[in-house]
C-alpha cells in the first residue's frame, strides 16, 4: 500500500474534493461565480470553526494577559490615513496591452527568479530578487518596468512584451455611507483586522486593568482588491484573519518577537501540520508599518507560501493614531527600572501575529488529504480528531431487528458532547467510505451482538482497525480524543 498526501497532491484534487464533499464552493456559482470569493459548505464551516476555536483558545484561554475583542468592519476613514493604508497599501501593477490582462509587476519578477532557482541558477535568482526589492523600496516604478523588459518577461496569454507603465494600485475597497455620495462619506472595508485592535487599545487596557505586556486578539473578515487572485482560497478578495497585537515595553520587542515566532510554529505543529512542511521566511521587503517581519510558510500543493506573518510594528500604529486623533495613546507603567525610577508614560511597542483562517484551512485540508493506492484503494482526510467536522458516525449493520433504534439512541446520547451523526443508508463499507472522505475519525457499528453484550465496534479512520467497546464507554473514550484540549496541551 502506498500513501500520497500534501504537496504530491495537486491543487485541482483538493478543489474538487472540497466541492464534492461540502467543504468549499465557488461563491454565487449559479451565476458562474465571483472571482476570488468562496463560500464554506456544511463540512467546511465546521472545520474552519474548529480551527478558529483552536486559535482563539490558544491565545485567550492559555494566557492570563491576552483578551479578545470583536471590532466592526467599518471604521472611521481617518483610521486608514493614520495606519498608512490610504497612502501605502499598494501593489505595483502592469497591464499587457495586447491581452488586456493585468499583473502584479513584483510577482512577474519573482516568477522569473523562481525559474532561475529551479534551473540551479541560485545566484542569478537572488540577484534578481534583490534588485526587485531595491527598486520597489525606492518606489522606482520605471525601473521595475525596465527590469521586466530586460528580463524578456512576456504575458503568458498574448506572449508579447507590450507592457504599459507600472502603476501603484490601492488594495482597499471603498463604499459610501449615508445618502450623500460625496467624498466625506467614503469609508473603507477594513484590509486588516489589526486597526480595530489599535483603536481599542486604551478601552481594553483601562476596562480590563491590563498591564504591559498584554495582548488583544481578534478574528474577523478583511477585504483586499487583490489584482491577481488565484490559487483557490489562498488569495481571496474577502477573507478572514486571526490577529493578535501584543503590547510591550519599548526595548523588549525583540525578545517577544522571538517568543511569538516560536510559539506560533508550535501551534501549527499542534494542529497536525508536519514540521517538514513548515518553515520561516524572513522578509526582505517590509510592509510600511514593520521594523522586522517573518512569515511562517507552509508547503501548499503549489509550493512553500506565506501562511502567517509575525511583525514587529514598533509604536508605528499607536503613535499615528495619537497624532491623527489628538488623543493620547499612552500607558502608565508603574514598575521601576534599573535605576529605581518608574518607567512612567510611554506608547507601547507592538509585536503582531497574523494568520489567515482560510490559508490555515487550505493547509490543514491539503495536509489531511490522503490517497492510498494498492490492494485497498481509498481516499480519506487524516484530520486531527479535534478539528474533524464530524467526530463520530453511528451505523447500524442493518435497519431491521431493532438495530436502527439502538444506533439512534446511541447517537442521541453522544450529541451533547461532540458532533455525532446517524447513517443507515447503503452497505456498511460504503458508509465507512463516506465518513473517511470527510475525515470522521470514529465510526460506531451496531450489530446483532450489540443486543446481547451492549457493546459496539469502533472503526478507526486512519488504521481501519476495529475494537469492541461497551456503549457506556463511548462518551469518554471518543470524547477524550476529540477534545480541543488535545491540541491546546501541546502548544
Ligand atoms: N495585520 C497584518 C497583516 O494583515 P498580512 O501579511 O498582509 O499582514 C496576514 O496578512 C495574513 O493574512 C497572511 O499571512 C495571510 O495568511 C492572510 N491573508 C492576507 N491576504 C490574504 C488574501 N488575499 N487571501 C487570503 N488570506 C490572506
Amino acid at each position: 500500500m502506498s500513501q500520497q498526501s500534501g504537496p504530491a497532491t495537486s491543487l485541482q484534487d483538493i478543489i474538487a474534493h472540497a466541492k464534492e464533499y461540502g467543504f468549499v464552493f465557488p461563491s454565487s456559482e449559479i451565476y458562474d461565480g465571483l472571482q476570488a470569493v468562496y463560500d464554506y459548505g456544511q463540512n467546511g464551516v465546521e472545520l474552519k470553526n474548529n480551527l478558529k476555536t483552536a486559535w482563539w483558545k490558544s491565545m485567550t484561554q492559555l494566557y492570563d494577559n491576552i483578551v479578545g475583542i470583536d471590532a466592526s468592519i467599518f471604521m472611521h476613514p481617518t483610521t486608514w490615513k493614520a495606519s498608512g493604508h490610504v497612502d501605502g497599501f499598494n501593489d505595483p501593477m502592469i497591464d499587457n496591452k495586447d491581452s488586456k490582462k493585468r499583473y502584479r509587476a513584483d510577482q512577474l519578477l519573482e516568477g522569473r527568479a523562481e525559474e532561475y532557482a529551479a534551473n540551479g541558477q541560485q545566484d542569478k535568482s537572488a540577484a534578481l530578487l534583490a534588485e526587485t526589492g531595491r527598486l520597489l523600496s525606492a518606489e522606482d516604478l520605471d525601473g521595475v518596468r525596465e527590469l521586466i523588459i530586460s528580463e524578456n518577461i512576456v504575458c503568458p496569454i498574448s506572449k508579447t512584451a507590450n507592457w504599459t507603465e507600472v502603476r501603484q494600485f490601492n488594495l482597499m475597497f471603498s463604499t459610501q455611507v449615508g445618502s450623500v455620495a460625496d467624498e466625506s462619506s467614503t469609508i473603507y472595508l477594513r484590509p486588516e483586522t489589526a486597526q480595530g485592535i489599535f483603536v481599542n487599545f486604551l478601552n481594553v487596557q483601562k476596562s480590563g486593568r491590563m498591564k504591559v505586556p498584554f495582548g488583544i486578539a481578534q478574528i474577523g473578515k478583511a477585504f483586499r482588491n487583490e489584482i491577481v487572485a488565484r490559487q483557490f482560497i489562498f488569495r481571496m478578495r474577502e477573507f478572514e484573519q486571526m490577529e493578535m497585537q501584543f503590547f510591550v515595553r519599548p526595548g523588549t520587542e525583540n525578545e517577544w518577537y522571538e517568543y511569538w515566532k516560536e510559539t506560533r510554529l508550535k501551534f501549527h505543529k499542534a494542529i497536525g501540520l508536519p514540521a517538514e512542511k513548515l518553515k520561516y521566511h524572513d522578509h526582505d521587503k517590509l510592509a510600511h508599518y514593520a521594523k522586522a517581519a517573518v512569515d511562517i510558510e507552509y508547503q501548499f500543493p503549489f509550493g512553500f507560501r506565506e501562511m502567517e506573518g509575525i511583525h514587529s510594528r514598533s509604536d508605528f500604529d499607536l503613535k499615528n493614531h495619537q497624532e491623527y486623533s489628538k488623543k493620547k495613546q499612552q500607558y502608565f507603567d508603574p514598575e521601576l527600572d534599573e535605576s529605581g525610577k518608574p518607567y512612567g508614560n510611554y506608547i507601547p511597542y507592538v509585536v503582531e501575529t497574523s494568520v489567515g483562517a482560510d490559508r490555515l484551512f487550505l493547509a490543514t485540508l491539503s495536509n489531511a488529504f490522503v490517497q492510498e493506492t494498492g490492494e485497498k484503494e481509498r481516499t480519506y482526510l487524516k484530520l486531527h480528531p479535534a478539528l474533524a467536522p464530524i467526530k463520530a458516525a453511528v451505523l447500524p449493520l442493518v435497519k431491521k431487528d431493532g438495530l436502527a433504534e439502538i444506533a439512534q439512541d446511541i447517537t442521541k446520547s453522544l450529541k451533547p458532547y461532540f458532533r455525532t451523526v446517524y447513517d443507515d443508508g447503503a452497505a456498511i463499507g460504503k458508509r465507512y467510505t463516506r465518513q473517511d472522505l470527510i475525515g470522521t475519525p470514529f465510526c460506531i457499528a451496531v450489530d446483532y451482538e450489540t443486543k446481547d453484550d451492549n457493546c459496539v465496534t469502533i472503526r478507526h479512520r486512519d488504521t481501519m482497525e476495529q475494537e469492541r467497546v461497551p456503549i457506556a464507554a463511548l462518551k469518554d473514550k471518543i470524547g477524550e480524543q476529540v477534545a480541543m484540549e488535545r491540541i491546546l496541551e501541546s502548544i
